[in-house]
């Protein structure tokens, strides 16, 4: 197979704090141990199987949607043009993404432009993730349909090769758009994708036969169609959700670095508002144009959360932490609507935070409210207040982004309330940034 090493020439490593990377903890309340395999997950309710490479064991293991393709590891090879760097959609922990053609109906591949297209993932066979989460994926993606969640076109099992096969997402990942593009993405697309991808986490969460939390809510999983509706991926660390009258389910804590609920670090409780908490970070990469976790940073501003959470339920000053780069074109009540939200979502009581089916109603107005900041004579009379006291204070600090100063660190604003033990979540997670192929 072309690995990744032979397309390493398209990663790239000048995006600042990159935190897509899966954490394992041997134990909840251990010290984490980064880039250790994934040990198998002791949970009370669940349907990821233990690891084994046995393609005989496969098939007990797997309890498979007969919708799902199987391909041979050939027709998924030629279909990629031998896995080649051009091919290359990204990389994650799993292994390497590659753009590739089949037939519309079948397995076989077919010219480059023509039939179906799809993206195929291959597993790294060192990779963190393994045998069990592509097993994962399989049993959840292949027996969920919906319009907010990718479809799984089907899998290949051949000896020690693992792939999966999913449709194509023309537009890639909403990580993509927010941090790599040098066009923002404009305010009413921002809070489309935030409905499509809130009525994907509903859809599991209130809807699903039997409920699932997805566990990995993140931007490099939101995956945009051709109209930027979202689309969930990465099944890999989903859970089913407790049965019967239990609360939460015991795991080990797994996740991305920065977005996993502080509850859920401390104690392995997982439930559906684990998700929530994520889905409220994500809001609010969405509103700030800010990763979840940027050592880039000034000190104090390295954790979106913490950094973000003392403005966002202030009417007045709420605004001060929305992406620079919408230049006040966002509408005003739908860009605090949306601030209130995450706040909600953010709360470190989780039973405080809302259900899924909750969110999706409060976002469902949002991509159509048109009363802009930009045209708002209040809006624009605070801007230039705002940066008439930045260009006066300015001689003795550094203009931060939102046209704020610092002196030596942290920034003006308030936020002494966030720095208790609590206001970093994952503060004890050492981070450990990965490389990143670009999206074609
Ligand atoms: N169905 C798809 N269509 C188009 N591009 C895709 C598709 N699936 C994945 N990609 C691209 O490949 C990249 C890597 O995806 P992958 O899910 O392997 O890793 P990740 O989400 O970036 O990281 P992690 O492994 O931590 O979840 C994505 O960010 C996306 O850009
Ligand atoms: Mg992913």
């Amino acid at each position: 197979m072309g690995s990744c090493m032979s397309s390493r020439s398209r990663v790239d490593h000048s995006v600042s704090g990159r935190t897509g990377t899966h954490y394992a903890e041997s134990e909840p309340t251990k010290e984490n141990s980064r880039d250790q395999p994934v040990a198998p997950v002791s949970s009370t309710t669940t349907s990821n199987a233990e690891s084994t490479s046995s393609t005989s064991k496969f098939s007990e293991e797997l309890k498979v949607a007969s919708q799902l393709r199987k391909f041979t590891f050939i027709d998924l090879k030629l279909a990629t043009r031998n896995f080649r760097p051009e091919s290359l959609l990204g990389e994650g922990g799993f292994g390497c993404v590659f753009k590739g053609w089949i037939e519309e109906n079948g397995t076989a591949p077919v010219k480059p432009g023509t039939g179906l297209t799809v993206a195929v993932k291959t597993l790294n066979i060192d990779g963190l993730q393994g045998h069990k989460e592509w097993l994962a994926e399989v049993d959840f993606l292949g027996n969920l349909l919906h319009p907010n969640l990718v479809k799984l076109v089907g899998y290949c099992i051949e000896d020690d090769h693992r792939l999966l096969v999913y449709e194509f997402m023309p537009r890639g990942s909403l990580e993509n758009h927010l941090f790599r593009r040098s066009l923002p993405l404009p305010w009413s697309v921002r809070m489309k994708i935030a409905l499509g991808a809130a009525k994907g986490l509903a859809f599991l969460h209130e809807e699903a036969e039997r409920p699932v939390i997805y566990r990995d809510f993140k931007t490099s999983n939101i995956l945009l169609d051709a109209d930027y509706n979202a689309k969930l991926s990465d099944f890999g660390l989903a859970k089913d959700g407790p049965e019967g009258d239990k609360t939460h389910v015991s795991t080990r804590v797994m996740g991305t670095y920065g977005y996993a609920a502080p509850e859920y670090v401390m104690t392995g409780h997982l439930t559906s508002k684990s998700d929530v908490y994520s889905f409220g970070v994500v809001l609010l990469e969405m509103l700030t144009g800010r990763r979840s976790m940027d050592k880039n940073r000034p000190n104090g501003e390295h954790n979106l959360v913490e950094w973000a959470r003392p403005h966002l339920g202030d009417k007045r000053r709420f605004f001060r932490v929305l992406d620079p780069r919408l230049e006040g074109h966002f509408s005003i009540k739908g860009a605090l609507k949306a601030a209130q939200l995450a706040a909600q979502c953010l709360s470190r009581d989780p039973k405080v935070r809302p259900r899924m089916s909750e969110v999706v109603e409060t976002l469902k107005p949002l991509p159509n409210l048109k009363d802009m900041a930009s045209s708002s004579y209040n809006f624009q009379t605070m801007q230039s207040d705002r940066s008439r006291s930045s260009n006066l204070t300015a001689k003795n600090g550094i203009r931060t982004q939102a046209g704020f100063v610092t002196r030596n660190g942290p920034p003006m604003r308030s936020l002494s309330s966030s720095n208790g033990p609590h206001a970093s979540p994952c503060h004890h997670l050492p981070p450990s940034p990965k490389p990143k192929a670009k999206e074609q």
